[in-house]
Protein backbone atom coordinates (compact mmCIF):
# COMPACT_ATOMS: atom_id res chain seq x y z
CA UNK A 1 0.00 0.00 0.00
CA UNK A 2 0.83 3.58 -0.49
CA UNK A 3 1.96 5.96 2.37
CA UNK A 4 -0.15 9.48 2.73
CA UNK A 5 2.20 12.11 2.84
CA UNK A 6 1.98 15.77 4.68
CA UNK A 7 3.96 18.54 4.09
CA UNK A 8 3.87 21.33 6.92
CA UNK A 9 4.58 24.89 6.35
CA UNK A 10 7.86 23.43 3.82
CA UNK A 11 10.77 26.08 3.43
CA UNK A 12 13.48 24.96 1.20
CA UNK A 13 16.88 26.90 0.48
CA UNK A 14 19.92 26.11 -1.60
CA UNK A 15 22.14 27.89 1.01
CA UNK A 16 21.03 31.62 1.89
CA UNK A 17 18.59 31.10 -1.37
CA UNK A 18 14.99 30.27 -0.22
CA UNK A 19 13.40 28.56 -2.85
CA UNK A 20 10.58 27.60 -2.03
CA UNK A 21 8.70 29.21 0.70
CA UNK A 22 5.95 28.04 2.79
CA UNK A 23 4.64 24.63 1.45
CA UNK A 24 1.16 23.05 2.97
CA UNK A 25 0.31 20.02 0.99
CA UNK A 26 -1.49 16.56 1.60
CA UNK A 27 -0.98 14.02 -0.96
CA UNK A 28 -3.38 11.15 -0.46
CA UNK A 29 -2.10 7.12 -0.19
CA UNK A 30 -2.75 5.09 -3.84
CA UNK A 31 -3.44 8.37 -5.71
CA UNK A 32 -1.74 10.30 -8.97
CA UNK A 33 -0.31 13.91 -7.62
CA UNK A 34 0.63 16.16 -10.31
CA UNK A 35 2.73 19.42 -9.68
CA UNK A 36 3.15 21.78 -12.19
CA UNK A 37 3.58 25.68 -12.64
CA UNK A 38 6.04 27.64 -14.33
CA UNK A 39 10.39 26.90 -14.58
CA UNK A 40 11.96 27.69 -11.67
CA UNK A 41 8.81 27.67 -9.29
CA UNK A 42 10.09 24.98 -7.14
CA UNK A 43 8.60 22.23 -8.56
CA UNK A 44 11.62 19.72 -8.61
CA UNK A 45 12.88 20.80 -5.00
CA UNK A 46 9.56 20.17 -3.20
CA UNK A 47 9.76 16.87 -5.18
CA UNK A 48 13.09 16.07 -4.03
CA UNK A 49 12.31 16.87 -0.31
CA UNK A 50 10.03 14.05 -0.13
CA UNK A 51 12.80 11.59 -0.26
CA UNK A 52 15.38 13.94 1.23
CA UNK A 53 16.86 14.03 -2.26
CA UNK A 54 17.71 17.11 -1.82
CA UNK A 55 20.34 16.52 0.76
CA UNK A 56 22.82 15.62 -1.68
CA UNK A 57 23.16 18.93 -3.10
CA UNK A 58 25.76 21.04 -1.08
CA UNK A 59 24.12 23.88 1.06
CA UNK A 60 20.78 22.44 0.19
CA UNK A 61 18.51 22.28 3.21
CA UNK A 62 14.71 22.77 4.32
CA UNK A 63 12.60 23.55 7.28
CA UNK A 64 9.21 22.60 8.41
CA UNK A 65 7.93 18.83 8.04
CA UNK A 66 7.66 16.31 5.78
CA UNK A 67 5.27 13.57 7.05
CA UNK A 68 5.27 9.91 5.77
CA UNK A 69 2.05 8.27 7.28
CA UNK A 70 2.81 10.48 10.13
CA UNK A 71 6.35 9.96 10.34
CA UNK A 72 8.55 13.01 9.94
CA UNK A 73 11.11 12.65 7.76
CA UNK A 74 13.14 14.97 9.24
CA UNK A 75 12.95 13.62 12.54
CA UNK A 76 16.68 13.23 14.23
CA UNK A 77 16.41 9.28 14.37
CA UNK A 78 15.70 9.04 10.97
CA UNK A 79 18.29 7.74 8.59
CA UNK A 80 17.77 9.85 5.13
CA UNK A 81 19.00 6.52 2.72
CA UNK A 82 16.39 4.48 4.57
CA UNK A 83 13.60 7.31 3.82
CA UNK A 84 15.31 6.63 0.03
CA UNK A 85 14.30 2.91 0.15
CA UNK A 86 10.93 3.89 1.16
CA UNK A 87 10.64 6.25 -1.65
CA UNK A 88 11.72 5.80 -5.68
CA UNK A 89 12.41 8.39 -7.57
CA UNK A 90 12.35 8.26 -11.43
CA UNK A 91 14.41 11.33 -13.07
CA UNK A 92 13.07 13.82 -16.09
CA UNK A 93 16.21 11.72 -18.50
CA UNK A 94 15.92 7.79 -18.45
CA UNK A 95 19.61 7.21 -16.39
CA UNK A 96 19.90 3.09 -17.02
CA UNK A 97 23.40 2.60 -15.53
CA UNK A 98 25.46 2.09 -18.61
CA UNK A 99 27.99 -0.56 -18.01
CA UNK A 100 24.94 -2.59 -16.45
CA UNK A 101 22.60 -5.00 -18.14
CA UNK A 102 18.62 -4.59 -18.20
CA UNK A 103 18.70 -7.28 -15.41
CA UNK A 104 21.48 -6.04 -13.23
CA UNK A 105 19.66 -2.27 -14.00
CA UNK A 106 16.36 -3.39 -12.14
CA UNK A 107 18.38 -4.97 -9.12
CA UNK A 108 20.88 -2.40 -9.11
CA UNK A 109 18.76 -0.23 -6.06
CA UNK A 110 18.07 -3.93 -4.35
CA UNK A 111 21.99 -4.37 -4.62
CA UNK A 112 22.57 -0.86 -3.42
CA UNK A 113 20.75 -1.65 -0.38
CA UNK A 114 22.82 -4.34 0.45
CA UNK A 115 20.34 -6.45 0.24
CA UNK A 116 21.52 -10.55 0.25
CA UNK A 117 19.48 -12.14 -2.31
CA UNK A 118 19.66 -15.59 -4.41
CA UNK A 119 19.65 -15.84 -7.86
CA UNK A 120 16.21 -17.43 -7.93
CA UNK A 121 14.63 -14.52 -6.10
CA UNK A 122 16.43 -12.00 -8.21
CA UNK A 123 15.30 -13.76 -10.98
CA UNK A 124 11.69 -13.44 -10.08
CA UNK A 125 12.04 -9.98 -8.34
CA UNK A 126 13.50 -9.15 -12.49
CA UNK A 127 10.18 -10.52 -13.74
CA UNK A 128 7.83 -8.69 -11.20
CA UNK A 129 9.68 -5.58 -11.57
CA UNK A 130 9.55 -5.77 -15.60
CA UNK A 131 6.57 -6.33 -15.79
CA UNK A 132 4.95 -4.16 -13.61
CA UNK A 133 7.31 -1.55 -15.88
CA UNK A 134 5.21 -2.83 -18.67
CA UNK A 135 8.58 -4.36 -19.84
CA UNK A 136 8.80 -7.57 -19.11
CA UNK A 137 7.73 -8.63 -22.95
CA UNK A 138 10.06 -6.59 -24.76
CA UNK A 139 13.37 -7.76 -22.96
CA UNK A 140 12.58 -10.93 -21.46
CA UNK A 141 14.57 -12.55 -23.98
CA UNK A 142 17.58 -10.11 -23.78
CA UNK A 143 18.09 -9.72 -19.68
CA UNK A 144 21.81 -9.95 -20.04
CA UNK A 145 21.74 -7.22 -23.12
CA UNK A 146 22.85 -3.22 -22.13
CA UNK A 147 20.28 -1.24 -20.48
CA UNK A 148 21.08 1.69 -22.82
CA UNK A 149 20.47 -0.59 -26.19
CA UNK A 150 16.88 -0.06 -24.97
CA UNK A 151 14.74 2.94 -26.87
CA UNK A 152 14.10 5.99 -24.58
CA UNK A 153 11.08 5.00 -23.75
CA UNK A 154 12.00 1.53 -22.75
CA UNK A 155 15.18 2.63 -20.71
CA UNK A 156 12.21 4.72 -18.64
CA UNK A 157 10.46 2.15 -18.61
CA UNK A 158 13.45 0.04 -16.98
CA UNK A 159 14.34 3.03 -14.57
CA UNK A 160 10.53 3.00 -13.19
CA UNK A 161 11.46 -0.64 -12.83
CA UNK A 162 14.20 -0.57 -11.03
CA UNK A 163 12.67 1.81 -9.04
CA UNK A 164 9.52 -0.37 -7.45
CA UNK A 165 12.14 -3.16 -7.63
CA UNK A 166 12.53 -1.92 -4.20
CA UNK A 167 9.19 -1.99 -3.08
CA UNK A 168 9.23 1.66 -2.17
CA UNK A 169 5.98 2.78 -0.69
CA UNK A 170 5.94 6.38 -2.97
CA UNK A 171 6.99 7.04 -6.11
CA UNK A 172 8.20 10.13 -7.39
CA UNK A 173 8.25 11.09 -11.16
CA UNK A 174 10.25 14.48 -12.23
CA UNK A 175 9.10 15.33 -15.71
CA UNK A 176 9.35 11.17 -16.70
CA UNK A 177 7.87 11.66 -20.12
CA UNK A 178 9.54 14.77 -21.11
CA UNK A 179 12.34 12.91 -23.19
CA UNK A 180 9.85 10.11 -24.93
CA UNK A 181 7.82 10.25 -28.07
CA UNK A 182 4.18 10.16 -27.48
CA UNK A 183 3.36 6.57 -27.94
CA UNK A 184 5.95 5.87 -25.05
CA UNK A 185 4.64 8.81 -23.09
CA UNK A 186 1.08 6.79 -23.32
CA UNK A 187 2.87 3.47 -22.19
CA UNK A 188 4.16 5.72 -19.01
CA UNK A 189 1.15 6.95 -18.40
CA UNK A 190 -0.54 3.35 -18.25
CA UNK A 191 2.03 2.40 -16.30
CA UNK A 192 1.34 4.87 -13.97
CA UNK A 193 -2.48 4.49 -13.75
CA UNK A 194 -1.98 0.69 -12.95
CA UNK A 195 0.99 1.79 -10.27
CA UNK A 196 -1.41 3.69 -8.47
CA UNK A 197 -2.88 1.02 -7.18
CA UNK A 198 0.03 -0.08 -4.94
CA UNK A 199 2.28 2.88 -4.98
CA UNK A 200 1.58 6.83 -4.09
CA UNK A 201 2.64 8.68 -7.08
CA UNK A 202 3.73 12.37 -7.04
CA UNK A 203 4.41 13.40 -10.86
CA UNK A 204 5.95 16.65 -12.14
CA UNK A 205 4.88 17.51 -15.40
CA UNK A 206 4.56 20.67 -17.71
CA UNK A 207 1.75 18.45 -20.06
CA UNK A 208 -0.97 20.01 -18.87
CA UNK A 209 -3.11 17.15 -21.27
CA UNK A 210 -1.09 14.58 -19.10
CA UNK A 211 -1.82 15.89 -15.54
CA UNK A 212 -5.61 16.25 -16.66
CA UNK A 213 -5.06 12.33 -18.01
CA UNK A 214 -3.87 10.49 -14.91
CA UNK A 215 -3.80 13.23 -11.73
CA UNK A 216 -6.30 12.67 -9.28
CA UNK A 217 -4.57 16.20 -7.48
CA UNK A 218 -2.90 18.75 -9.16
CA UNK A 219 -1.05 20.97 -7.11
CA UNK A 220 -0.02 24.59 -9.23
CA UNK A 221 3.24 25.91 -7.98
CA UNK A 222 3.96 29.47 -8.71
CA UNK A 223 6.31 32.81 -8.46
CA UNK A 224 5.17 36.00 -7.34
CA UNK A 225 8.64 37.71 -9.39
CA UNK A 226 11.87 36.26 -10.62
CA UNK A 227 14.25 36.00 -7.70
CA UNK A 228 11.44 35.44 -5.15
CA UNK A 229 10.68 32.29 -3.64
CA UNK A 230 8.15 30.05 -5.40
CA UNK A 231 5.18 28.63 -3.29
CA UNK A 232 2.14 26.67 -3.71
CA UNK A 233 -0.43 29.10 -5.09
CA UNK A 234 -3.57 26.30 -5.72
CA UNK A 235 -4.25 22.79 -4.85
CA UNK A 236 -7.03 21.45 -5.81
CA UNK A 237 -8.48 17.74 -7.19
CA UNK A 238 -7.73 17.71 -11.13
CA UNK A 239 -11.10 17.71 -12.16
CA UNK A 240 -11.93 21.16 -10.30
CA UNK A 241 -8.10 22.59 -11.40
CA UNK A 242 -8.75 21.79 -15.11
CA UNK A 243 -12.49 22.68 -15.54
CA UNK A 244 -12.98 25.56 -12.68
CA UNK A 245 -10.10 25.97 -10.97
CA UNK A 246 -11.00 28.71 -7.69
CA UNK A 247 -7.54 30.68 -8.65
CA UNK A 248 -6.88 33.43 -10.99
CA UNK A 249 -3.46 32.67 -11.61
CA UNK A 250 -3.91 28.82 -12.17
CA UNK A 251 -6.63 29.45 -14.55
CA UNK A 252 -4.27 32.35 -16.75
CA UNK A 253 -1.41 29.02 -16.34
CA UNK A 254 -4.01 26.70 -17.97
CA UNK A 255 -5.20 28.47 -20.49
CA UNK A 256 -1.93 29.58 -21.53
CA UNK A 257 -2.57 33.21 -20.69
CA UNK A 258 0.61 33.29 -18.12
CA UNK A 259 2.99 35.56 -18.15
N1 LIG B 1 21.00 22.68 -7.17
C1 LIG B 1 20.57 23.94 -7.02
N2 LIG B 1 21.36 24.89 -6.49
C2 LIG B 1 20.94 26.17 -6.35
N3 LIG B 1 19.71 26.59 -6.70
C3 LIG B 1 18.88 25.70 -7.24
C4 LIG B 1 19.25 24.33 -7.43
N4 LIG B 1 18.21 23.68 -7.98
C5 LIG B 1 17.24 24.60 -8.13
N5 LIG B 1 17.62 25.81 -7.67
C6 LIG B 1 16.82 27.06 -7.69
O1 LIG B 1 15.62 26.80 -6.96
C7 LIG B 1 14.51 27.40 -7.64
C8 LIG B 1 13.49 26.31 -7.97
O2 LIG B 1 14.07 25.44 -8.92
P1 LIG B 1 13.41 24.07 -9.37
O3 LIG B 1 14.40 23.33 -10.18
O4 LIG B 1 12.84 23.39 -8.20
O5 LIG B 1 12.20 24.60 -10.29
P2 LIG B 1 11.19 23.80 -11.20
O6 LIG B 1 9.83 24.28 -10.87
O7 LIG B 1 11.45 22.33 -11.10
O8 LIG B 1 11.58 24.32 -12.66
P3 LIG B 1 11.56 23.55 -14.08
O9 LIG B 1 10.13 23.52 -14.48
O10 LIG B 1 12.38 24.44 -14.96
O11 LIG B 1 12.16 22.20 -13.89
C9 LIG B 1 15.07 28.12 -8.86
O12 LIG B 1 15.27 29.47 -8.52
C10 LIG B 1 16.39 27.40 -9.09
O13 LIG B 1 17.32 28.25 -9.72
MG1 LIG C 1 12.13 20.86 -12.44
Amino acid sequence: MGQRIDVNHLNVYYGNFLAVEDVNMHIEANKVTAFIGPSGCGKSTVLRTLDRMHEIIPGAHCKGEVLLEGKNLYADDVDPVAVRRDVGMVFQRPNPFPTMSIRENVLAGVRLNNRKISKSDADDLVEWALRGANLWQEVKDRLDNPGIGLSGGQQQRLCIARAVAVHPQVLLMDEPCSALDPISTLAVEDLINELKGEYTIVIVTHNMQQAARIADFTGFFNLKAVGQPGHLEYFADTTTMFNNPQNEEAERYITGRFG
